[in-house]
């Protein structure tokens, strides 16, 4: 019989499963998709479309960096010890489209879920990898899927706060829903006494209520993690409702208060974001992606030279 990914799976567990921050022992630190070189193979197949290359600032660097970049002609292993030297991180996107093995990983994995969790019906699964250097930050934002976090290689600290006043006002996840930008949330160190703080190690997973504000930091090492997003129909309910809500207090001017996911109001407010997604508001306001303007230079330590920028 196959192992399954999921480890030491608790009845609690279904219970809180997208109500609460959990934690869970997974199998994939072992699994052969998510070896060292697995990863690095992949990478050197990556297309440029489905990765995002960031140089940042690295500890101790005083300037603020941030670039987006292409992994040029180094290979996989080059490419990770780069990024364990410092100020990088790789983000592998859409990995479902990019190789069918881990398509139907993420298949057994929502499989599973639904088999422990009654009533758990999802779509629209994405996964992606995220390699990233020691002492690397993720900062202070929150997302509109249900999301989860699964710790492959290295450790990393996360700070779960609640989905509610003050740590995520609506107003502000209007303007995600709406821009699809997740920097517009404000972080107060003060949030920090009301987070649950977790060091997440590889063979660890954790997942939380939707929309919870989160943030990261490694720890003094490399770190590959990969991040799992779901819709479900209350999910999507919720989405419609908040863009919804958004339009209305951006370009109508009012202060929307109702949060039910049913009956006539919510379908009102279904016709208004259907509406605007045809409009020309909503193409303005998508992500624009950052061009490319750099390239990795041979070695194994982090060396970049500039290119004539582009957009992927
Ligand atoms: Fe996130």
């Amino acid at each position: 019989m196959p192992e399954t990914i999921f480890r030491n799976w608790t009845s609690d567990l279904s219970r809180d499963w997208g109500k609460k921050p959990i934690q869970i022992d997974h199998s994939l630190s072992q699994n052969e998709l998510f070896s060292k070189d697995a990863l690095a193979e992949l990478i050197e197949r990556y297309p440029i479309e489905h990765y995002s290359l960031m140089r940042t600032s690295s500890r101790g660097e005083e300037k603020k960096i941030w670039r987006r970049g292409e992994v040029g002609g180094l290979s996989g292993h080059e490419v990770m010890a780069q990024i364990a030297s410092g100020g990088l991180w790789l983000q592998l996107r859409e990995l479902k489209l990019v190789d069918k093995r881990y398509h139907d990983l993420l298949q057994s994995i929502y499989g599973e879920v639904e088999q422990r969790v009654p009533g758990f019906d999802s779509f629209n699964h994405e996964m992606g990898v995220l390699i990233s250097s020691p002492n690397a930050k993720a900062h202070y934002h929150a997302d509109l899927p249900g999301q989860a976090l699964w710790q492959i290689m290295g450790r990393k600290r996360v700070y779960i706060y609640p989905a509610e006043e003050p740590y995520l006002p609506q107003e502000e996840l209007e303007k995600i829903a709406l821009t699809g930008l997740e920097s517009a949330l404000r972080y107060d160190p003060e949030f920090d006494r009301h987070a649950l703080v977790l060091d997440l190690e590889p063979g660890q997973m954790l997942t939380w209520e939707l929309n919870a504000p989160h943030r990261v930091e490694n720890h003094d090492e490399l770190s590959v993690s990969m991040t799992t997003e779901h819709w479900t129909e209350e999910i999507r309910r919720e989405q419609m409702l908040t863009v919804a809500n958004g339009i209305l207090r951006k370009h109508f001017g009012v202060s929307p208060k109702r949060r039910s996911t049913e009956g006539a109001g919510f379908w009102a407010k279904a016709v208004l974001q259907a509406g605007w997604r045809r409009s020309p508001w909503y193409k303005r306001e998508q992500r624009k992606m950052m061009p490319v303007d750099f390239r990795l230079a041979p070695g194994t330590s982090t060396t970049i030279v500039d290119i004539p920028a582009y957009v992927v």
